[in-house]
């Protein structure tokens, strides 16, 4: 018997500066998306941004519903979005921000385990790491170099003997 570990890496920004130009632009641009999402039953406003390798950025929100689980998160909303319109073209970045009416988000939100699924199934798809920014509206900025560090231990298409 022995302990295995699987660490998640993170590389922790303290401000936009430190990072370049377009990869503040695309956190910019989750900002701005949280300001598109509909939200009415959490009042907790995400947004999303996706840069493909041909530059476009296709930008998604959180939609919710009635129906609690008939909604879907922001960042689902872009990656799916980015592969309908754009099956082809690889995924380099996603941004990913919250925005609050309850708590003023001064810490990155965290994607939950679905999306991490969902964003890694492109990830292997391209067999090219995706970068994912995560932030609030102020203070710390996450990296993480690739989406496979987001979900340790995760089940993929080559468990289905598909790659
Ligand atoms: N949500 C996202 O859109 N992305 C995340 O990373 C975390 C949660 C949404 C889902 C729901 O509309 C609201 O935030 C509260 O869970």
């Amino acid at each position: 018997m022995k302990k295995v570990n699987f660490p998640i890496h993170i590389t922790e920004i303290e401000s936009l500066e430190e990072l370049s130009r377009p990869e503040q632009e695309l956190i910019g641009l989750s900002r701005s998306m949280t300001r598109n999402a509909y939200a009415p039953y959490s009042e907790f406003f995400v947004g999303a941004a996706v840069l493909l390798e041909n530059g476009e950025v296709i930008k998604g929100s959180n939609q919710e519903n009635a129906a609690y689980p008939s909604g879907l998160c922001a960042e689902r909303v872009a990656v799916f979005s980015a592969s309908a319109l754009h099956p082809g073209k690889k995924m380099k970045a996603i941004a990913i921000s919250a925005r609050s009416d309850n708590q003023t988000m001064d810490h990155p939100v965290s994607p939950c385990g679905a999306c991490r699924q969902v964003l890694l199934e492109y990830e292997v798809k391209q067999k090219e790491a995706i970068t994912v920014f995560l932030s609030g509206e102020t203070g710390k900025i996450y990296r993480i170099e690739k989406v496979r560090d987001l979900l340790p231990l995760s089940f993929t298409a080559e468990d289905l003997g598909k790659l």
